[in-house]
């Protein structure tokens, strides 16, 4: 099933000498706070770049300074990050980066203590985001359920699931086949796919705790 998920569903970025020079500098366990913020901010960029070639584009001529014309395109729907607190925030800066004045709503879902279920905190979102396409961002998508829970608010709001774009630095088989049962028209894009989930739920071989390595937390 995994494999029509990944032919169906995800985007894997090219797994480029660059990238994974990237991934090595991010993943390894000495890299300095800064080395991780910096490194991991610019594949954030590239699949923050991937996420909006997903996006409907409709055709726009421009006349160039020569007085010809360029065939071109322009985005043809609004659209709205909205990063999943607090990993997730660490995609806002990329997201602002390439989408110039980009709305930004914001979930926060923390697993509940005592049912271990993911539960919905705090939720801030454009009052017309159902018109919009998302760009949700967390950069781990490990088992799937904060993701599946984000993904069922936006659904509640009034987003459509083929609208959704899940933008993600990692992920593993499970977390793809526990979002594309739930929701078989959503669009994954990431730049690693790992090989399972450790008894912690860490992806190995992995990153350790993307957040707080990327906010100095650890
Ligand atoms: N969250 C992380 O930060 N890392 C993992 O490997 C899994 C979930």
């Amino acid at each position: 099933m995994i494999e029509a998920y990944l032919e169906k569903n995800v985007h894997l970025l090219p797994q480029t000498n660059q990238l994974r020079a990237l991934h090595t500098i991010v993943r390894d366990r000495d890299a300095s706070r800064e080395d991780f913020v910096f490194y991991s901010e610019r594949i954030i960029r590239l699949l923050v770049e991937a996420g909006l070639d997903l996006l409907p584009f409709e055709p726009q001529d421009v006349t160039t300074p020569v007085g010809a014309t360029y065939n071109g395109l322009r985005f043809a729907e609004k659209i709205v990050g909205v990063p999943i607190i607090r990993a997730g925030e660490s995609m806002e800066s990329g997201l602002r980066a390439v989408c110039r004045g980009v709305r930004i709503g914001k979930i926060l879902i923390q697993r509940d203590k005592e049912t271990k279920l993911p539960k919905l905190y705090y939720r801030n979102l454009p009052r017309d985001i159902a018109s919009r396409h998302v760009l949700l961002l967390d950069p781990m998508l490990a088992t799937g359920g904060t993701a599946n829970a984000a993904i069922q608010v936006l659904l509640d709001e009034g987003v459509l699931e083929e609208n959704i774009v899940f933008i993600t630095v990692i992920t593993v088989p499970e977390g793809i086949a526990a979002v594309c049962e739930r929701f078989p028209r959503i669009r994954i894009v990431t730049s690693a796919i790992e090989e399972r989930l450790n008894d912690n739920a860490y992806m190995l071989p992995g990153i350790g705790d993307f957040g707080d390595r990327f906010f100095g937390t650890d």
